[in-house]
């Protein structure tokens, strides 16, 4: 574990060493939980964005893409129970001062006992050996039998808490538990509060004209109050879809882990509007459809496992998230969630109009039923960053470090390089790079000797360098050079478009989903 979090270190550090992720407002000292993307970072993000869209709109006659503004009637917030029920349960140490999620202590606090079950079993492994019976070993030893019970009683507890609200039953897990302030290492709690996680602003000019309004928290609401609107301009059929892409804000207790948990990220979220009755057929649909796309990327199957939830939202009938295996364990990456009626029922309430649909195969009108699915791109960028990144020993005792990017998201798909700065090397490659900068982001790099070169371009994770030698000039040959296995081929100028394409296009990697 100690490992992985030092790898992580070093993904962090390599992220903004070579542009990919700055810390916000760095020269001031930062600002907590908010991140800018660099050159490499947005070009990654961008595709990571492009890769959802075409997916989205282009595999799917029926989903169509919007865009809505950030600022929304409040009343929308109201509608959608965020205003109500958009809190985390906040509880402050009274001696460090610090603030933290109560559920989120508890959850560390089973996580703690998951560790030490884990190390008994470990131990017993290594005493055991080959005859080792593990699901034995766990009915049977006094040790494990007793940790597994505290576990479950705890956790029993703490799904009982959550979902019944109930504030002070999460407090007293805290007291019983004896859990400490990882800082003061006290336990001098204050009682647990409600905090809402929406941003709040003013719209207008002077005190009495002005009107308090939210930073969305999610980007879904635009799509629901825009359903009537896209369903009749576009003359929608259900079932249908509507996709977006676009800021999100909450004003989250605990931010940690780099890009993972933030106060300003972006979401991709697309609703999905089918007959009532059908909504757990669609749920199944989508769940299965959207870890193809993931496992498409080839980042290794056994990183993704779903996670169906215990504790359902206030607009959900079922939801399951899609989680990844970062550097500090599986973490959601993505959620898709049944949302029902809920969200179209509660603003044809608020809003007084009619968000119904006629649908003219069963001659009758109905509010539609929703399937959400809804990605973070930040968490999606940390996931593909994370199990790209590696530390490669190569022989001679050198070594690199690598991203293994799939080829269609990374930030530069291929560098041409001079091997010398002289007798018309540059010129040719210069050549090149016109020739396929129309279709490939394309670098030219002539500083510093060619292995130098290389290293550079395998830290930002560019499938291919193309390096001109004395001979281009005689033969219009080049060696194209791959990432990866880092070998080198021999290949007419004439031929690079086609092989380069058929490696980073974003049509190959969408035929594989
Ligand atoms: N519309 C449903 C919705 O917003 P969610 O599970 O709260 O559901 C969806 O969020 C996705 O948004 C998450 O799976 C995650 O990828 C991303 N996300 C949520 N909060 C985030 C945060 N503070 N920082 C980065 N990404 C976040």
């Amino acid at each position: 574990m100690a490992q992985q979090e030092d790898v992580f270190k070093k993904i962090v550090a390599h992220a903004k060493e070579y542009g990919f992720v700055f810390p916000s407002s760095e020269i001031y000292d930062g600002l907590s939980a908010v991140y800018d993307y660099g050159q490499n970072g947005v070009e990654l993000k961008n595709n990571i964005k492009r890769y959802w869209w075409e997916a989205m709109t282009l595999l799917h006659e029926n989903i169509v893409g919007i865009d809505s503004a950030i600022f929304m009637h409040p009343t929308i917030w109201k509608a959608s129970g965020h205003v109500d029920a958009f809190n985390d349960p906040l509880i402050d140490n009274r001696d460090s001062k610090k603030r933290y999620r109560a559920d989120v202590l508890i959850e560390d606090h089973i996580a703690k006992i998951d560790e030490k079950i884990d190390k008994e079993v470990a131990k017993a492994r290594k005493r055991f050996g080959d005859s080792f019976d593990e699901a034995m070993f766990r009915q049977t030893n006094a040790r494990v039998v007793e940790l597994l019970a505290h576990r479950e009683a705890v956790h029993t507890r703490f799904s009982e808490a959550m979902n019944a609200n109930d504030l002070d039953g999460l407090r007293q897990i805290i007291i019983d538990e004896e859990i400490v302030d990882p800082i003061s290492g006290t336990k001098n709690w204050t009682e647990v509060r409600q905090f809402n996680l929406m941003f709040k602003t003013e719209m207008g000019s002077t005190a009495d004209g002005s009107m308090t309004v939210y930073l969305r928290p999610e980007t879904a609401q635009g799509i629901f109050v825009n359903y009537l609107n896209v369903q009749k301009t576009g003359r929608m059929r259900i079932p249908f879809g509507i996709a977006q892409i676009g800021k999100a804000f909450r004003n989250e207790i605990v931010a940690r882990q780099f890009i993972f948990r933030m106060r300003e990220f972006e979401q991709m979220e697309m609703q999905f509007f089918v007959r009532p009755g059908s909504e757990m057929e669609w749920f199944k649909y989508w769940k299965e459809w959207r870890l193809r796309w993931h496992k498409a990327l080839g980042l290794g199957d056994e990183k993704y496992r779903y996670h169906d939830h215990e504790k359902l939202a206030h607009y959900a009938n079922a939801a399951t998230d899609i989680e990844f295996q970062m550097p500090f364990g599986f973490k959601e990456v993505e959620g898709i969630h049944s949302r029902t009626n809920f969200d179209l029922s509660q603003h044809e309430k608020f809003s007084g109009k009619k968000i119904q649909y006629f649908d003219p195969e069963l001659n009758q009108s109905y509010t539609p039923y929703v399937i959400e699915t809804s990605i973070g791109v930040d968490r999606m960028f940390l996931s593909v960053l994370c199990s790209s990144y590696e530390e490669q020993a190569l022989e001679g005792g050198d070594s690199r470090v690598v991203l293994h990017l799939p080829a269609a998201l990374a930030p530069v798909k291929c560098a041409v390089m001079p091997l010398v700065r002289k007798d018309g090397l540059p010129e040719k490659a210069r050549e090149i790079v016109d020739e396929l900068k129309f279709d490939f982001t394309t670098h030219y790099e002539e500083k510093d000797s060619i292995g130098k070169r290389y290293r550079r371009q395998d830290a930002i994770g560019t499938p291919f360098c193309i390096t001109v030698d004395h001979q281009t000039l005689e033969d219009n040959t080049v060696t194209l050079r791959h990432r990866d296995s880092m070998e080198q081929q021999r290949v007419n100028i004439a031929d690079l478009h086609s092989l380069i394409h058929s490696q980073v296009s974003l049509n190959a990697l969408l035929r594989k989903i």
